[in-house]
């Protein structure tokens, strides 16, 4: 067969350091092990979006053939990634966005869609009557900005429902664990509490929980993720009530970027499909996402098996060469 074309894909990723950007990462080195002829670079900007800007302009000087990111924040990240689309490198977006059109696809949830969902759910929750708290994303990153704006418009249906105060936190618990308790303190009405990401909404129970008030206030959290400290887990566990499914989408960020490359049609919009997980559905996820596991392993150990096997039929091939010769 003809040499396949060799390519480059960088990946500038806003942040590498929690379990949902690696269940990303190891969904494209899955999707990636069935092109050995891709050479594939991640740089990690650690939330810092001066560093992501400077990193994807050393992708740039370095060459690369397909861009992917997922930009930290909206505005800061536009320009350079706007530079690469004009230099004529394609570029595939994958879950946070930038504020421009100039890309070539987006793969991730849709995260207005995820707010309206996770509003609609805690309408039905209490009733339509309640008190609501919100702990947000990172201010400008794209998913805090249109998870706010899904949940309160979708809120805003329900004129029994108030959404009574917000909590900026950086993604991570820590900055839950330090801002929430005075908030929750001059709300002590309030019944649920959204929060954009499920470390973030283990926070907030663990704050509820020191107030002696994990009883009485609902958790709603974000992502869903399989394993043990997971999403799924949490609300397995009664620690959150319910968490919206947002998945990850390494696969299909290395699908549409290959298909990108090799000139097939594509979609530019790739939407991932959010659900709500809660005490209805969580064993039924929980067993479907165990049996997804242990077969992406049986498929990691046969390719293993298989490149065994290639090795030894090319050292067979030598001493052929080498007898025949002989
Ligand atoms: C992971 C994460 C997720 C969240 C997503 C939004 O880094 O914080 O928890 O859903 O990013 O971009």
């Amino acid at each position: 067969a003809a040499p396949k074309r060799q390519y480059t894909i960088g990946f500038s990723q806003c942040t590498n350091g929690d379990a949902w950007r690696q269940a990303m990462l190891a969904g494209m080195q899955k999707e990636l092990s069935f092109h050995p002829e891709v050479r594939f670079r991640m740089k990690d900007a650690r939330y810092s979006s001066a560093l992501q800007q400077q990193q994807i302009r050393e992708f740039l000087r370095e060459g690369i053939d397909l861009l992917i990111v997922s930009a930290n924040e909206t505005e800061p990240v536009t320009p350079i990634v706007e530079e690469a689309y004009n230099r004529g490198i394609p570029v595939v977006i994958l879950d946070r966005r930038t504020t421009s059109k100039l890309y070539t696809a987006y793969v991730g949830g849709n995260n207005l869609e995820v707010g309206q969902t996770a509003a609609r759910y805690a309408a039905g929750l209490l009733g339509g009557r309640g008190q609501v708290l919100e702990v947000l994303g990172a201010p400008g990153s794209s998913p805090a900005i249109d998870r706010h704006r899904g949940f309160a418009q979708a809120l805003a249906e329900y004129p029994g429902m108030q959404l009574v105060a917000r909590v900026n936190s950086n993604w991570e618990r820590p900055s839950v664990l330090t801002q929430l308790p005075a908030v929750l303190r001059q709300h002590p009405e309030v019944d649920l509490i959204f929060a954009h990401n499920d470390r973030l909404a283990l926070g907030a129970y663990q704050v509820c929980k020191q107030l002696g008030r994990e009883r009485q206030v609902r958790i709603v959290g974000v992502d869903g993720l399989p394993g043990p400290h997971g999403g799924i887990q949490l609300v397995q566990d009664g620690i959150i009530n319910s968490t919206l499914l947002y998945s990850p989408g390494g696969e299909e960020a290395i699908r549409t970027a290959m298909r990108i490359l090799q000139h097939q049609p594509f979609e530019k919009e790739n939407p991932l499909s959010t659900m709500v997980i809660d005490s209805t559905n969580v064993l039924t996820m929980k067993l479907q996402t165990e049996k997804l596991s242990s077969q992406q392993q049986d498929i990691r150990r046969q390719q293993r098996l298989l490149q065994q096997q290639r090795a030894t039929y090319a050292s067979q091939q030598t001493v052929l060469y080498v007898l025949a010769a002989a």
